[in-house]
């Protein structure tokens, strides 16, 4: 055991509940993550004693709430390695993020009949901010397609960058096949054609360390509430020269430097991208779920987390009429499936029933369920603070079902 799972557990309230009568197995941490006691101690806290709207006060309840904000854009930076906290522009999550940049980027740097390269694989907010810059700008969405164990056919992915292509924007990792792509690759690749890229990583920075230097990404996307921390508050890192290029996104209170009825001056970046009074108290937590993270050590969250999704693809595969979707040979701790003669719905409905919780459906990717000819599939997720044990619980449930039908 690289840590101790059964303390990392008494850290999280919620995991000690009972679902009808049985204790809960949360296996559906793609969707969204539970959270420790400090941080929802912190979300009290900054309510009882530093709430005070950011940057807009000179009284001390504002200052210490700008503090706590501004620290957290520190800890943000330092835990994915941006140059500058500059380049760190907090959200509402991934795809207002990627909204920003689809929006700020296509009215800005692309014309009628230029493309954006994605892949088959994205998420849907990876994929209808591109449709709705096409309606608007006129762009083309070119798709790179996978192999059937749900890897990107880099080769195919090459030959479809042209002279026209303005940006790639691919997922890190695949919230429904775990399929980790090779982003550093791609990002290499991309260079040599002189065009940037955006990385969806909201299903990759709470498994693995992502350093942005180290990929050299032009933009990166990701959710405080898939890595411990609240929900609506994400976060786009960009590179400063593209922050200081690209026009603001929304327009109100803290993005201006003045405003006249004739004319308006924006604020520098990121407070540029940041228009209206952000979640600061879900921020300043979502900083408190950061320093958690790293006081494990993401090398072994990331080593227990591949130990237990190898454990639970054992385990699965040995189930009669099991079939694991997405077979990948990088993969997360993601687990998709479908048993033969159950509808993926039917199985979700009756493993809640026994207390497990996985999702079913099309996990926001209808495109690649066509692609793969499938109408949905179940998924388990895997966190650090799952067991061997719960996978057993997922096993035999599953198990059991599969002798009812
Ligand atoms: N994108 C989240 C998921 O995959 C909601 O479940």
């Amino acid at each position: 055991m690289f840590f101790d799972v059964h303390k990392i557990r008494a850290d999280f309230p919620i995991l000690s509940r009972e679902v009808h009568g049985h204790p809960l197995v949360y296996l559906d941490n793609a969707a969204t993550t539970q959270k420790t006691r400090r941080v929802l101690e912190k979300i009290t806290e900054v309510y009882t004693t530093a709430n005070g709207n950011v940057h807009r006060g000179v009284h001390s309840l504002s200052q210490a709430a700008t503090n706590l904000f501004e620290a957290s854009r520190e800890t943000v930076r330092r835990f994915i390695n941006a140059a500058s906290i500059n380049e760190i522009v907090f959200t509402k999550g991934t795809t207002e993020a990627i909204n920003l940049v689809a929006s700020s980027f296509c009215s800005s740097q692309c014309g009628e009949g230029d493309e954006v390269l994605i892949t088959a694989m994205e998420h849907h907010s990876n994929i209808v901010p591109w449709q709705l810059q096409r309606e608007r700008m006129g762009i083309q969405l070119k798709v790179a397609p996978i192999s059937p164990a749900g890897e990107l056919l880099m080769g195919e992915l090459e030959k479809l960058i042209s002279g026209k292509t303005k940006l790639i924007a691919v997922t890190h990792v695949s919230n429904v096949l775990g399929t980790i792509n090779p982003v550093g690759e791609i990002v290499k690749i991309a260079r040599q054609h002189g065009v940037p890229v955006l990385i969806d990583a909201a299903q990759s920075v709470p498994h693995t360390r992502v350093d942005v230097q180290a990929l050299d990404c032009d933009f990166l996307t990701f959710s405080a509430h898939k890595v411990y921390g609240p929900t609506g508050v994400g976060v786009l890192y960009a590179k400063e020269e593209w922050l200081n290029a690209l026009p603001p996104y929304q327009g109100g209170g803290e993005m201006i430097e003045s405003v006249t009825f004739e004319e308006t001056t924006y604020n520098r970046s990121p407070f540029k991208f940041e228009a209206g009074t952000p979640d600061y108290v879900g921020i300043a937590a979502f900083g408190t779920a950061l320093d958690y993270l790293t006081a494990i050590g993401l090398e072994r969250i990331e080593r227990y987390e591949k130990e237990l999704l190898d454990y639970a693809t054992e385990r699965l595969l040995a189930i009669p009429g099991l079939r694991i979707i997405g077979t990948a040979k990088e993969k997360s701790s993601v687990v998709s499936f479908l048993v033969e003669g159950i509808h993926p719905y039917d199985l979700g409905t009756l493993l809640d029933g026994m207390g497990i919780a996985v999702r079913t459906g099309h996990h926001c990717a209808e495109p690649l369920m066509h692609t793969l000819g499938i109408d949905g599939t179940l998924r388990a997720s895997f966190a650090f603070y799952n067991t061997r044990e719960e996978v057993d619980r997922l096993a035999e449930g599953i198990e059991r079902i599969v002798k009812m039908f």
